[in-house]
């Protein structure tokens, strides 16, 4: 039975009661301002100007001499879109509606139905935000603080002359604190990832107990999946059953047995980025916010130490003709899950958390972190 089919008065006892203590709800549901946010590739703003939502956010990217602008994405005069518009003369970008134009800043400086001499300009803005372009990227910040350079909050590992770079880009009906608190969970990996195509060959862990420590820059945690118990066919769970399934292919040991099981370490920062080293090929998935519902993963896998000569040939032909596809139907396994509690309202049920949930908690925990955050530690505002 769903929630839905249920009686009015208990459907309401299946909520959650809105207790103060629920530290779920200490993570803003649009996302922590304050910080840069990777808000598009840098190859897909041009001239048209581009509409994106970030952080709840309406805001419009164009480039007009090279340069990247980002407004908010709504016209003073009577709201239409500037989108929609056009950039007409340089640095700033015309309204489709009447032609009120708007320069970097958000100031209105010509209404071009009005002629030549309108008193308008001057008189009519927008908001307007920080943006810069790094690492193929255009990152926009959202805040009210005066912005920190930008490459404080891009990971370094973008700044990279000796890795190959792959960016990807998911939009998941779902709200980003489902998302990121999925890779806070790496316990979900033995189990939901085990029909991942590219552990196909690979003798998996079965199970682990998660391990994490805060990391050194006072912004997130180490996260790993501490003492691993390999895959062994057939291991018996009292009263239920055996699990896993005894499949041959599984029992060749290759070499990622290594990789998958205890050489990754992973680290959770804030805003809400992860990074995870497994010796072979370095992930980065930052979850970025867009609305109550929505959001955006921004992925990029790397190859290390690739970016030169017949390495950098090979793998990229490797990624373009094979692991690409790979990644794809690994990233979508998360994906169809983080979008059925989205659909289940998951943030708004109980929950019942568990030792594994470690990195969920400290997740949690974070939000006492975060830049301009008026809540300490302790949990005292
Ligand atoms: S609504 Fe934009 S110019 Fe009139
Ligand atoms: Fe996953």
């Amino acid at each position: 039975m769903t929630l839905t089919q249920l009686p009015a008065d208990a459907a309401e006892r299946q909520l959650r009661p809105a207790a103060a203590t629920d530290a779920r709800d200490e993570v803003p549901t649009l996302g922590y301002p304050n910080y840069w946010y990777p808000a598009a590739p840098s190859n897909a703003v041009g001239k048209q100007p581009l509409a994106i939502k970030l952080l709840g956010e309406n805001i419009v990217l164009f480039r007009s001499n090279g340069r990247v602008y980002a407004l908010e994405d709504r016209c003073a005069h009577r709201g239409t879109p500037l989108s929609i518009g056009k950039v007409r003369f340089p640095g700033t970008i015309t309204c489709a509606y009447h032609g009120w134009t708007f320069d970097a800043t958000g100031q209105c400086v010509a209404a071009l139905t009005e002629g030549p001499h309108s008193a308008l300009p001057g008189k009519a803005c927008i908001g307007s935000y920080p943006v810069e372009e790094r690492a193929n990227i255009v990152w926009v910040f959202i805040g009210d603080i005066e912005p920190p350079p930008v490459e404080t909050d891009i990971p370094e590992d973008l700044f990279t002359d000796e890795d190959l770079v792959f960016p990807v880009v998911s939009t998941w009906r779902a709200n980003w604190r489902l998302a990121i608190e999925n890779v806070a969970d790496p316990s979900h990996a033995p189990y939901m990832h085990r029909t991942a195509l590219r552990f196909l060959f690979v003798k998996y862990r079965a199970y682990s107990r998660i391990q994490a420590t805060d990391n050194e820059r006072g912004d997130g945690f180490f996260i790993n999946p501490g003492p691993v118990e390999l895959e062994r066919a057939g291991t018996e769970f009292p009263g239920v059953g055996r699990y896993p399934e005894r499949i041959w292919w599984r029992r060749m040991s290759f070499p990622l047995k290594r990789t998958m099981n205890n050489g990754s370490q992973s680290e959770l920062r804030l805003p809400g980025c992860l990074r995870t080293n497994n010796v072979y090929w370095f992930f980065l998935q930052w979850s970025v916010p867009v609305d109550a519902a929505t959001s955006r993963q921004f992925i990029w896998v790397l190859r290390p130490q690739a970016a030169h000569g017949l390495k950098a040939v090979w793998w990229q032909a490797y990624w373009h003709l094979f692991y690409r596809f790979l990644m794809d139907q690994f990233i979508d396994q998360d994906r169809v899950v983080v979008e059925a509690q989205e659909t289940n309202g998951a943030f708004a049920l109980p929950e019942k958390l568990s030792v594994n949930d470690t990195g969920v908690i400290r997740w949690r925990r974070l939000a006492a972190r975060a830049r301009g955050s008026r809540v300490r530690p302790d949990g005292v505002e």
